[in-house]
């Protein structure tokens, strides 16, 4: 039970690494990316306020972060034998969630982080590679489509979790569907100011080079 307390716990302080805001201070100046763009300690406002250098980094690290929690802390679990073999998927999905409520409730930054869909997208890495590619797909075609992360992150995650119930996705273990669900809700929660701009029209939209403003 200690060593299960002990992965949880670094689970949560993994996922509690704000990047975005450590990214833009240690290496821009910029003293809180949170006063500036959409407000979010996230890849994509860390793109718009700092450019694709600054904005994948913190991509690569906070995906990271959710793989990292979902994918190795429960492996060393079994390692130990705190965790049976079998039950390491709930080990998988527990470690990857609390990675995602640190990331979105950061310890080290008052809990005011980002929205999740890095983390989240790590985490599934990490859990169920086969659905992730096809949201990724159906998250390149939104943003192209339409110029919203914020929309194509919400669609993505409803995909996923659609994607759970369809025979050939079908995880062995249904659980993964609530499971999909429930992260599907938590991304159109944490989007509820974005699904506001988008409904009045004022969310920004990313600009593509071939796209005129
Ligand atoms: O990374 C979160 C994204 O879906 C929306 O971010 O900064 O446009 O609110 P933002």
């Amino acid at each position: 039970i200690l060593y299960i307390a002990l992965a949880l716990l670094l689970a949560y302080l993994l996922g509690s690494i704000p990047t975005a805001l450590w990214v833009g201070r240690r290496f821009f100046g910029l003293a809180d990316i949170r006063e500036h763009g959409s407000g979010n300690a996230g890849a994509t406002n860390t793109f718009r306020v700092l450019g694709p250098k600054a904005g994948s980094s913190v991509l690569l690290i906070d995906a990271l972060k959710g793989f990292v929690a979902a994918y190795f802390l429960p492996q060393w679990l079994v390692a130990q034998s705190a965790v049976a073999p079998e039950h390491e998927l709930y080990y998988r999905l527990a470690c990857g969630a609390l990675a995602v409520v640190g990331h979105i409730y950061p310890v080290f930054a008052q809990f005011r982080g980002g929205k999740g869909v890095a983390t989240i997208l790590g985490m599934m890495l990490g859990v169920a590679p086969a659905t992730v590619g096809v949201c990724m797909l159906v998250f390149i075609v939104m943003l192209l489509l339409f110029r919203y992360v914020s929309l194509a992150s919400m669609t993505a995650g409803v995909c996923f979790a659609l994607l759970q119930l369809l025979p050939q996705f079908r995880p062995a273990q249904p659980f993964l569907v609530y499971v999909g669900f429930l992260l599907a809700a938590l991304l159109i929660y944490t989007h509820r100011a974005n699904i506001g701009r988008l409904r009045s029209g004022t969310e920004s939209r990313v600009p593509l080079p071939w796209v005129k403003k």
